[in-house]
């Protein structure tokens, strides 16, 4: 399985050995994420003895050795696994969880079905956060919870983190309380940016952008809600966005560049003033 962080690789993987296995799990699977060592000799050691072992499990089961965060393997240890990948593979199942599929190496990924997740829709985090508030009974507004989904960028962990750290700080889940623990640039200001660079008005947007910039957060972080916003923004017209993204893009990547000054992102305010809309 690969696919970014928060998006429920490890969580599948225990729940299908759990299906699979039931009472037999604990004898059945071995679990080894990236803070066991799994070095060439682990692999020769435990996970070879592992597969050797006995276990009467029903037919047409198999054992389960789990590889989670299987990137953070060194290449000589994924080397050693294929063999005995397919040696036991008559009784013992391989399951690894990694975020690049690239840092695996080619004959370990041409033994294995490769499951491919995405980061998770705005609705399904949604969803799952009112049914988390619901279940822990905890208070909250609709514009609380789009704030969190806001936050976490498709990352099912990120919300629930920062969802326990609004309900710890505030008890109750309002956008306000949100962007507090988040301490993220607001993205209703930088909406309004956008409004004043949409109008034309270089100045009113200088003025909030400086507002932001004087409240500590860095270029870095003030390009990437920028980005977000303008992204996620449904009341522009889409050509329009696409230009703005566009130079939001090129200023991005000056920033990850080392040029994070206030002039670089006075510098897109008066672009995006001059684009055309
Ligand atoms: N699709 C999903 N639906 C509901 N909850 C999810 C989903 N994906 C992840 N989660 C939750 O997010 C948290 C992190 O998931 P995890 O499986 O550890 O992610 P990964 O291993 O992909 O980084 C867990 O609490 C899990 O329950
Ligand atoms: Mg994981």
């Amino acid at each position: 399985l690969c696919g970014p962080p928060g998006t429920g690789k490890t969580t599948s993987i225990h729940a299908l050995a759990r299906t699979m296995l039931g009472d037999a799990y604990k004898e059945a699977v071995l679990e080894l994420n990236a803070s066991d060592a799994r070095g060439i000799d682990t692999v020769r050691g435990r996970i070879k003895m592992f597969a050797q072992k006995k276990v009467t499990l029903p037919p047409g089961k198999h054992k389960i050795v789990i590889l989670d965060e299987a990137d953070s393997m060194t290449s000589q240890a994924q080397q050693a696994m294929r063999r005995t990948m397919e040696l036991y593979s008559s009784t013992t199942r391989f399951a690894l969880a990694c975020n690049i599929s690239t840092k695996i190496i080619e004959p370990i990924q041409s033994r294995c079905a490769i499951l491919r997740y995405s980061r998770l829709s705005d609705e399904e985090i949604t969803t799952r956060l009112r049914q988390v508030c619901e279940a822990e009974d905890v208070g909250y507004a609709p514009e609380g919870i789009d704030a969190i989904v806001f936050t976490a960028e498709g990352d099912m962990r990120h919300a629930l983190n920062n969802l326990q750290s609004t309900v710890s700080g505030f008890s109750y889940v309002s956008q306000e309380n949100v962007f507090k623990v988040c301490d993220q640039p607001h993205p209703v200001t930088v909406q309004s940016i956008l409004g004043s660079c949409s109008k034309k008005d270089l100045y009113a947007a200088i003025d909030l952008l400086q507002g932001l910039y004087d409240s500590g957060y860095s270029a870095q972080d003030i390009i990437g809600t920028f980005f977000r916003v303008c992204r996620s923004d449904s009341t522009m017209n889409e050509d329009v966005k696409l230009a703005f993204v566009r130079e939001i893009g090129f200023v991005h990547m000056r920033i990850a560049e080392g040029m994070g000054s206030l002039l670089q992102l006075e510098g897109l305010m008066a672009k995006l003033c001059q684009l055309e809309n």
